[in-house]
C-alpha cells in the first residue's frame, strides 16, 4: 500500500540497476567470490519502481527474492555481469552499479573437479574488465553512479574512483564498521562528488536507495 502512495516522481526513467557479488569459477564446484549479498541493489531496484522508473536487475547470486515489477537478469561471473549489462546500456538513462564485481577470474578454468593433493597450491588470476570504466567512457547524457567499499583512505580513493570512471556520484561505504555495510539491513554511507562529500546518517538501505534516487533525479535535471 505505501508504495502506492509514494509519488511517481521517477515516472518513465529507464533505471539498470547491478547487485550482488560474481562467482569466478575455478573448476566446476569451487569459486572465488567476496561478502556481498545483494541488498543495496535490490534496495535501490525496489524503491525506483515504486517511484515509476523502469527498470532493469542484472543481479550476482544473491538469496534475495526476485522484486516484483523489475525485469531480472541473474548471472554467475563478471563477464557475464559485463554482457548482460553492457546489452542493455543502450536503452538506460542512468545507472546504479551496487554490484560487487571479483576483480580477478581464474586464468584457466579446470574442466573437471580435481582431488586435492598438493599442501600448497598457485592459482593464477588475470583481471576481470572494469564494467563501470567501460560504460562511463561512452557515457552520452546517462547519469552514471558506482559504490566503493574501503576500509581505508575512503574519500580519496572514492574521489580517484568516481574521475576514472567518468561518474557523477560514488557510494562510499565502509567495512570496517559495526552493523553497516555488507549482508546487514542497515548502512551508512558518504555520498562522493567530484567537488565535496556528504556524509548520510545510518538507516535503513531503503532509506538510503531513495536518497541516492534523489541524487539520480537532481542529476538528470528532474525527470
Ligand atoms: N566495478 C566494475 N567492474 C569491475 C570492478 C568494479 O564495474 N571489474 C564497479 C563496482 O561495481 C563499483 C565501482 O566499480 O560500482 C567501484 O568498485 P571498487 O571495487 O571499489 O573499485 P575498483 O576499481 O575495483 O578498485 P579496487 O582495486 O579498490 O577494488
Ligand atoms: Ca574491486
Amino acid at each position: 500500500l505505501e508504495a502506492w502512495l509514494r509519488p511517481k516522481d521517477l515516472a518513465g526513467l529507464r533505471l539498470l540497476v547491478s547487485a550482488g557479488p560474481t562467482r569466478e569459477y575455478i573448476d566446476p564446484v569451487r569459486f572465488i567470490s567476496n561478502p556481498s549479498s545483494g541488498r543495496m541493489g535490490f534496495a535501490v531496484a525496489e524503491a525506483a519502481r515504486d517511484r515509476g522508473a523502469e527498470v532493469v536487475l542484472v543481479a550476482g547470486p544473491t538469496c534475495l527474492e526476485p522484486p516484483w515489477g523489475v525485469e531480472v537478469v541473474r548471472v554467475e561471473s563478471a563477464l557475464q555481469m559485463r554482457q548482460a549489462l553492457l546489452d542493455r546500456y543502450p536503452w538506460a538513462e542512468a545507472v546504479v552499479m551496487a554490484a560487487a564485481v571479483a576483480d580477478y577470474r581464474a586464468a584457466q578454468v579446470q574442466k573437471e573437479k580435481e582431488p586435492k593433493a598438493e599442501e600448497e597450491k598457485t592459482l593464477r588470476l588475470v583481471k576481470n574488465p572494469d564494467i563501470l570504466e567501460e560504460m562511463g567512457r561512452d557515457k552520452g547524457s546517462r547519469v552514471l553512479v558506482g559504490f566503493a567499499m574501503e576500509t581505508q583512505e575512503g574519500l580519496g580513493r572514492a574521489r580517484e574512483k568516481l574521475l576514472r570512471k567518468n561518474l557523477d556520484l560514488i557510494v562510499l561505504n565502509y567495512v570496517n564498521r559495526e552493523g553497516v555495510g555488507f549482508g546487514s539491513e542497515e548502512n551508512e554511507v558518504v555520498l562522493v562528488y567530484k567537488d565535496r562529500s556528504e556524509a548520510l546518517p545510518r538507516a535503513s538501505k531503503r532509506w538510503i536507495a531513495d536518497r541516492i534516487l534523489d541524487e539520480v533525479k537532481r542529476l538528470k535535471g528532474g525527470v
